[in-house]
């Protein structure tokens, strides 16, 4: 349904491309631009206000379900680590890491839901649903203000190659990689859409296009919709590494969720 109108509109993004003919390539310097640079004064000022934000349901949720017992045992998160403020200070910000047991990336999603799934012996939430993205949230919004940092380890290395990648491979019908939107067309303007860097400091972000919250992972597949390509899945390997890309791209961005985006 959705993905039927985006497609139209990025025809006519690509009709304005060709119009432009590269006369909005960024400027060189090299400093990543929050997608909050590139947003109209109105929905800055929902993202600024926590009361308005509507990101701040799913910080609420969290809260209860910090606190909430799971599985057999009714084990809460708050029962091993204690206040939420002081133990997932940080944490969000250097996230994807080096999983050492399963030699694999653990994205935040990812690490909340084996949390759930080994230390509690409960059923995990699925990827995007309202526990998910409210347990991601609250642990993200710890790490507010705080810059983007994941540490690159050197068995990170090829996962963060794999990322780079699938950012600059052209894909779908429209042949489109994520560098042709998101570093030759930042800025550019087509009727109220602007286009930004594509960073992921923001997420889980509240998408007022959706009418709900969103992750990085259902962003990307948006993205990838829009070009017509088939998607990977939500929590997919491929996806975690194209994360990794893009925490490490956007390196010293300033956390902000939770977000929220047109
Ligand atoms: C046809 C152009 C186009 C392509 C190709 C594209 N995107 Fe996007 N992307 C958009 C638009 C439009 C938005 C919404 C406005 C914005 O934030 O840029 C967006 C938003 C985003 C955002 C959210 C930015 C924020 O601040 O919240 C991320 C992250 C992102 N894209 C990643 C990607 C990735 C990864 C790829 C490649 C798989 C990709 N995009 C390919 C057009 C594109
Ligand atoms: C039985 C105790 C226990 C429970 C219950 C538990 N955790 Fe943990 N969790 C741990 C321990 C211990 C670690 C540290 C493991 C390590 O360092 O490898 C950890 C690590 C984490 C991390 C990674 C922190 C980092 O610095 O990378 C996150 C995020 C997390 N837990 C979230 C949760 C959430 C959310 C819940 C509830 C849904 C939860 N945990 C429930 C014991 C628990």
């Amino acid at each position: 349904m959705i993905v039927r109108g985006v497609g139209a509109g990025v025809v006519s993004l690509l009709i304005l491309f060709a119009a432009l003919s590269g006369s909005a390539i960024l400027a060189a310097d090299n400093e990543p631009r929050s997608g909050y640079e590139f947003m109209e004064a109105e929905t800055r000022s929902l993202q600024d206000d926590d009361f308005l934000n509507p990101g701040f349901f799913l910080v609420e949720e969290g809260q209860e379900l910090w606190q909430r017992p799971m599985g057999e045992a009714g084990l809460t998160c708050a029962g091993c680590h204690g206040a939420v403020e002081d133990s997932m200070q940080g944490v969000a910000a250097r996230y994807p890491v080096f999983d050492d047991a399963s030699g694999q990336l653990l994205n935040l999603e990812l690490r909340i839901q084996s949390e759930i799934a080994d230390r509690m012996q409960a059923e995990p939430p699925a990827y995007d649903s309202p526990e998910l993205l409210s347990l991601t949230a609250l642990i993200s919004l710890q790490s507010r203000g705080m810059e983007m940092q994941p540490e690159i380890r050197p068995e990170m290395l090829p996962f963060l190659e794999q990322g780079e990648g699938i950012y600059r491979q052209r894909r779908g019908q429209l042949n489109l990689s994520c560098v042709q939107c998101h570093d030759e067309h930042a800025g550019d303007r087509l009727r109220g859409d602007v286009i930004s860097e594509g960073h992921i400091n923001a997420f889980p972000i509240y998408r007022l296009m959706w009418s709900e919250p969103g992750s990085r992972h259902r962003m990307f597949e948006w993205c990838m919709e829009a070009v017509r390509a088939e998607p990977f899945e939500r929590g997919s390997a491929e996806f975690v590494a194209l994360e990794l890309y893009l925490a490490s791209r956007g390196s010293g961005l300033k956390i902000e969720a939770p977000g929220v985006r047109r």
